[in-house]
């Protein structure tokens, strides 16, 4: 079942997705070659406390385990889920992804972003371009009347007619009451249900665009997925709304209605 939120719901869910992009904006501020993935998760939970949030990764429960901590931060071919530690530490011409998410007075927003740590390659700003863009495509599809597979073709054929691709392993989904709803939004054209959108849906779009080949494996952490070519990744996502006035993006720095 998807469920269609009302003006109230999505005024909560749009307090929580603005303090997911408000914390992604400065966690991007603090990326420099030097800093510790620990240490950026150490932020995101401190101030997602101070906004009286609370991290919405941290024991979240994915086959069996346990995701321990409030960011996913995901270095160069690490597509998603790379676990935070004060030994892993940013270097400069990395690409790196800061996943976040928070729930607060029981409604979720989750968004993600990459950014390049210091002077990145031509190949690695042109991939996190790329990566954007394809959101944007898949955002400009979320119209009441149109289908979840308008979107995934939209963020599929951008991708693509870059010579990159896409991950079939991991897909955007519902959002509200819970982190994960349906319907699942893959961001490839893929076969299987294709509801049509409507008005009060709230979905996270999420492409992950790779350099090479779309396939991924897990380390043997259980969590970090990285492309099995090993060549780099690049990963965005907004909380976005579908109101009878098009998208409305809940992620968007400064859209806190009052
Ligand atoms: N960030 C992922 C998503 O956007 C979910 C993270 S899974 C977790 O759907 F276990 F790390 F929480
Ligand atoms: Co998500």
């Amino acid at each position: 079942m998807i469920v269609r939120r009302s003006q109230g719901e999505i005024d909560l869910i749009r307090s929580a997705c603005q303090i997911v992009a408000e914390t992604l904006a400065r966690l991007s501020e603090l990326v420099r070659p030097g800093i510790s993935t620990g240490e950026l998760d150490r932020y995101a939970e401190q101030w997602t406390r101070e906004s009286g949030a609370e991290p919405a990764f941290k024991g979240y429960v994915v086959g069996g385990r346990v995701y321990p901590a409030t960011l996913c931060v995901s270095i160069n071919e690490e597509v998603v889920h790379g676990m935070p530690s004060p030994r892993r530490v940013l270097a400069d011409g990395d690409i790196v992804g800061l996943d976040f998410g928070v729930v607060r007075k029981g409604y979720y927003g989750d968004g993600a972003l990459t950014v390049g740590v210091g002077q990145t390659s031509r190949e690695a700003h042109d991939l996190i371009r790329v990566t954007r863009e394809a959101l944007d495509r898949g955002i400009e599809k979320l119209r009441v009347g149109n289908r979840i597979r308008d979107v995934s073709e939209a963020i599929q054929t951008h991708a693509e007619a870059h010579g990159y691709g896409v991950v079939r392993d991991f897909v955007g989904h519902g959002i509200g009451q819970r982190l994960h709803e349906e319907p699942q939004v893959p961001n490839y054209v893929s076969r299987g249900q294709n509801p049509r959108l409507k008005e009060g849906m709230v979905l996270a779009i999420e492409p992950m665009v790779c350099a090479g080949t779309y396939e991924v494996e897990v380390l043997e952490d259980g969590w970090t997925a990285v492309t099995k070519d090993r060549r780099l990744s690049a990963h965005f996502e907004h909380s976005v709304a579908v109101t009878a006035n098009g998208p409305e993006i809940l992620t968007s720095l400064g859209t806190e209605h009052p």
